[in-house]
């Protein structure tokens, strides 16, 4: 076990449930419903995964391992490559959230619903595929030197509650979306 893989492997919990609460809004068409979440979701996506998670992996993780082996610099390349769809689509759900318009003309339920895929297939790749990979390469001493620069960077870049803000919106727009103690009772 390494501890930075254990902390993005807790990170991706976070941005799964608050894909899961859009994917439930585009599958029962209560997007229009729900402006005001869609609008957090896409501000959450955009601080949490745009700014922090990808820039973390991307800065730290995958940088080592692509030093490591030419397979793993290949599939860091693939999910850096994910990254920049994902990004791109979160900043254009972003943009539509704000306004009305595109909540009626399914454009912006477009969006969430290729968001959702496109996250859900990018964090599945890297848990099964890429993260195993990496986790048999990367030392005890290295894996403790990328977890002490992420948290510089993360020191950094974001003030000192942004971690936790951002897990209690995780866990309010749940509870607003798809009802108190959703995730708890299905546990
Ligand atoms: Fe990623
Ligand atoms: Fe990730």
């Amino acid at each position: 076990m390494r501890g930075t893989i254990t902390l993005l492997q807790y990170e991706h919990g976070i941005i799964r449930q608050v894909t899961d609460v859009l994917s439930v809004m585009v599958k029962q068409g209560t997007l229009a419903k729900h402006q005001r979440q869609v609008t957090r979701i896409a501000s959450f996506m955009d601080s949490y995964v745009t700014k922090m998670h990808h820039q973390v992996e991307e800065r730290f993780l995958f940088k080592t391992a692509m030093a490591m082996s030419a397979d793993l610099a290949k599939g860091a390349r693939a999910l850096m490559d994910d990254h920049a769809k994902v990004n791109g689509l979160i900043s254009r759900l972003k943009q539509l959230s704000s306004r009305k318009q595109a909540f009626e003309d399914g454009t912006l339920a477009f969006v969430a619903k290729e968001l959702v895929e496109a996250m859900t297939q990018h964090i599945r790749h890297e848990e099964d595929i890429y993260y195993p990979k990496v986790e048999e390469a990367l030392s005890m001493e290295k894996d403790a030197e990328l977890l002490m620069a992420i948290d510089e960077f993360t020191k950094a870049k974001f003030d000192r509650e942004f971690v936790r803000t951002s897990e209690d919106v995780a866990i309010k727009l749940q509870d607003e979306v798809l009802g108190p103690g959703y995730y708890q009772g299905i546990r």
